[in-house]
């Protein structure tokens, strides 16, 4: 029978470390994880803020997105999830007027399970910050700043956002 060698497995592990840290950035402080493959979700709707010059997109998963192109998004279906990715405005290098993406802010999430989440709307609320994904919040609490600031779309079950038209 091999024995396992105490020496290789530290090794093993010592050079997996840095491969699963890049892989999953730490879950939010109430515990849900990073949605994976966000970056390749469809496109609901840009928007833009004045006040704090910042540029976003909203992408749903395929859940969201069938419901999205469905108009049926009061209420939205357990299992979607809408993701906003915001940037700093950017003015491009070769049309000053045109404006676009510069540093990274953050990455959100809000996901749809309707047991899970009661609490909140249905809604479970989370936020990576920057390149390296920094979880937003230092406990669960995190959660009252955002579902507070979306109780004035509570009728739209609390989402902003409403799919842009497109042919
Ligand atoms: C100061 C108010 C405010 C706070 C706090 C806030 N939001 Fe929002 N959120 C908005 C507004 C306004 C929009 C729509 C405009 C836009 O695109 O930014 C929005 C949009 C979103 C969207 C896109 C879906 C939608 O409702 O349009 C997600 C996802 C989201 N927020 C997640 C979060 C998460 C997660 C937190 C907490 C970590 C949070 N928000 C905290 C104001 C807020």
């Amino acid at each position: 029978m091999t024995r396992l060698n105490p020496i290789r497995l530290l090794a093993a592990a010592a050079l997996a470390a840095p491969a699963l840290a890049l892989a999953a950035p730490p879950a939010a402080p109430n515990g849900i994880a990073l949605p994976e493959g966000y970056q390749d979700w469809r496109v609901i709707a840009p928007s833009h803020r004045e006040d704090n010059k910042t540029l976003r997109v909203i992408l749903g998963n395929d859940v969201a997105i069938a419901a999205a192109r469905a108009g049926k998004t009061r209420p939205w279906p357990d299992g979607s999830i809408l993701a906003k990715l915001v940037w700093k405005d950017g003015s491009h290098a070769a049309w000053a007027s045109a404006t676009v993406p510069a540093d990274f802010v953050h990455a959100e999430f809000m996901i749809k399970d309707s047991a899970r989440f009661k609490d909140t709307g249905g809604w479970g609320f989370a936020r990576w910050k920057g390149l390296d994904q920094v979880p937003h919040g230092s406990d669960a609490g995190f959660v009252a700043e955002c579902f507070g600031c979306h109780q004035p779309v509570r009728d739209n079950d609390y989402v902003f956002t409403h799919p842009a038209a497109m042919p």
